[in-house]
């Protein structure tokens, strides 16, 4: 398994360019499987959840080739309508298959995704929205078997946003027979983008963005070829890392638009920071001060940048108070911060901390991908070298990370010892 050593301390300087969204560029690929024939998909981060979907689309018999940031993906033709667990349990996000599976050929086995290191993460909702479109759902073997002639709209409430879900619901109603109105659905930035590639092939949504999406069903959709938005993760992370080394970068094509929250709270906590269209300047030369951090669904605080700032807050001054609400058991990352020397007391779903504290460098381990994020971020800002150990968890979401953080001036390598385990989500 791989590992990577940080040896700390050196404010981070220069300019970064941000890739695509991950989390876009998953159901983007997978609502190929709605058909239409030859898409052209750019600007898609090469990680390894990627490659995965990437493999899935495979399996099920589409063509898919993937040169360096663009995939060509026909799906018009399929040889399968299983996703088997071999797959699923490396990616929860396959579970994006089902809805496009379901709405075009009729059925769909895909295996129950398993709990992770973040929490139960159940997909019910995903399931009773497709049962509400007339689709017949049955758990067999650890498989879900979902069937439907033709699935037809529905009045879907959403009990809490989920955000694959949502996407599922709006993949399965872009081919259903009439009108599906999704209630309190999650409104991020990537489910607008795969609702305009949706749109640019013929399906009719209304509202993506908002907690109401209407989607009138039609019979079939076209080809389309689509630029994939900017990764905000990615993006927050770069400037988490600028700010925890009080450095000065400049991210260049992010959409600052989609990243409000967090550019509050960063200047909350005495960052300087300067938005352009598609570029953010952050300036980190003097003390932080610690704030208070609640994650929500968009616009709220993302919960995929909680594991960033809680690094980051272990360097301001003062107490800093972060309450996960999104997901149970999301503080994998504070046992190993606390062994680099953070003062973090874990409360429930609060973890306070208590600031600054002088980080040092330790052997850490990376539990899931944004914690990974965090424990690279606290060793860019500790005395001495930090050795980050199954580390390919950050290869899950994040393009040439080291290499990116060596070109703002971080000391960072990555060695190479052997596979990574297959059982990661
Ligand atoms: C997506 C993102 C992930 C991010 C998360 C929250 C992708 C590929 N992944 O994950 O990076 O951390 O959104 O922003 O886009 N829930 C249910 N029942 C369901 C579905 C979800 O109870 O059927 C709950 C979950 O347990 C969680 C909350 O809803 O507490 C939000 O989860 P959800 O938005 O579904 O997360 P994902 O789509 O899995």
């Amino acid at each position: 398994m791989d590992r990577t050593t940080i040896t700390g301390g050196t404010p981070l300087r220069g300019e970064v360019q941000i890739g695509g969204a991950k989390n876009a560029a998953l159901p983007i690929l997978a609502s190929t499987i709605l058909g239409g024939g030859e898409c052209v998909i750019t600007n898609v981060p090469r990680v390894v959840d990627v490659v995965t979907m990437g493999k899935l689309l495979g399996i099920l018999g589409a063509k898919v080739h993937h040169e360096g940031n663009r995939a060509v993906i026909n799906a018009e033709v399929i040889t399968s309508t299983q996703a088997p667990y071999d797959l699923v349990k490396t990616m929860r996000a396959s579970v994006l298959v089902l809805g496009p599976l379901l709405a075009r050929w009729g059925e769909a086995t895909v295996s129950m995704p398993g709990g992770c290191a973040i929490g139960s993460r159940p997909v019910n909702l995903h399931l009773a929205g497709l049962a509400k479109m007339g689709a017949d759902v049955s758990m067999e073997h650890g498989y879900i078997r979902a069937k439907a002639k033709r699935l037809t709209g529905a009045q879907i409430y959403c009990d809490t946003p989920t955000v694959t879900g949502t996407e599922n619901l709006m993949m399965a109603a872009s081919l259903a027979q009439g009108t599906t109105v999704i209630e309190n659905a999650a409104k991020e930035p990537e489910i607008v983008d795969l609702a305009n590639f949706l749109m640019k092939r013929g399906a009719r949504i209304d509202g993506a963005g908002s907690d109401v999406i209407t989607i009138e069903g039609v019979r079939e959709l076209q080809r389309s070829d689509h630029d994939v938005i900017p990764d905000r993760i990615e993006a927050g992370t770069y400037l988490v890392a600028g700010a925890i080394t009080r450095g000065a970068v400049t991210l260049n094509r992010c959409r600052p638009n989609h990243m409000d929250a967090l550019l509050m709270k960063l200047r909350e906590a005495g960052v300087e920071i300067q938005v352009e269209k598609e570029q953010i300047h952050l300036n980190a030369g003097s003390p932080l001060k610690g704030i208070d951090i609640r994650t929500l669904p968009y616009p709220g605080f993302p919960t995929d940048m909680q594991a960033q700032m809680v690094a980051l807050m272990t360097s301001a001054e003062g107490t800093s108070v972060i309450t996960e609400t999104v997901f149970e058991s999301r503080f994998m990352h504070v046992e190993e911060l606390r062994r680099m020397g953070a003062d973090i007391k874990v409360e429930g779903n609060r973890a306070v901390v208590t600031g600054p504290s002088r980080l040092a460098g330790a052997p850490v381990m990376a539990s899931d991908l944004r914690a990974s994020a965090g424990l690279v971020l606290a060793g860019l800002a500790a005395e001495g070298t930090t050795e980050i150990l199954r580390v390919y968890h950050l290869d899950r979401g994040y393009e040439r990370m080291e290499e990116k953080l060596r070109g703002l001036g971080a000391t960072i390598t990555r060695h190479k010892e052997g596979t990574a385990p297959a059982d990661i989500h």
